[in-house]
């Protein structure tokens, strides 16, 4: 029987108990179980991104990932990036150069381009676009998203100077 089954999952700083069957998936649990809802369920098979979060420091989908397999791994939301200088240079660059529309995608997007920027604090055109590749958008025509997220990674390197 494929019953829920108690485990305990780190999520950006806390370790919350949960419950959760073999199939269900890690954007389920964020979802439905915790209330962490910026990952968005978009194709829910692992095209769009717009389920990404970053688990052990690498953008991943919650919709792809098996709940009880992050067990151990550390995974990071969208909520737990809130207020980081990364997460809001990309949101001051993404607001004031138009990068999203609707903004379905824009969850996705930030926690890709904040794992980009935490490996690569200068990134060219090319590797913001490979960064981003698995992160599909309907609205924006993808240009103003790389350049929002070239201009976060210049203000951030400004701020350290
Ligand atoms: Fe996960 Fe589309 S909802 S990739
Ligand atoms: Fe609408 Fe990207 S802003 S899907």
């Amino acid at each position: 029987m494929n019953t829920p089954t108690p485990i305990t999952l780190h999520i950006n700083t806390e370790a919350l108990p949960v419950n959760a069957a073999l199939h269900d998936t890690l954007l389920t649990v964020l979802r439905e179980q915790l209330n962490l809802t910026a990952a968005k369920r978009g194709c829910n098979q692992g095209v769009c991104g717009a389920c990404t979060v970053n688990i052990d420091g690498r953008p991943m989908r919650a919709c792809l990932s098996l709940a009880q397999h992050c067990e151990g791994s550390q995974v990071k939301t969208l909520e737990g990036l809130d207020g980081t200088p990364r997460l809001r240079a990309l949101q001051k660059a993404f607001a004031e150069g138009g990068a999203f529309q609707c903004g379905f995608c824009s969850p996705g997007m930030l926690v890709a381009a904040e794992a980009l920027l935490a490996e690569q604090p200068a990134p060219d055109a090319a590797a913001v676009r490979a960064a981003l590749s698995g992160n599909l958008c309907r609205c924006t025509g993808y240009m103003k998203i790389v350049d929002a997220v070239l201009a976060a990674a210049a203000a951030l390197r400004l701020e350290r100077a």
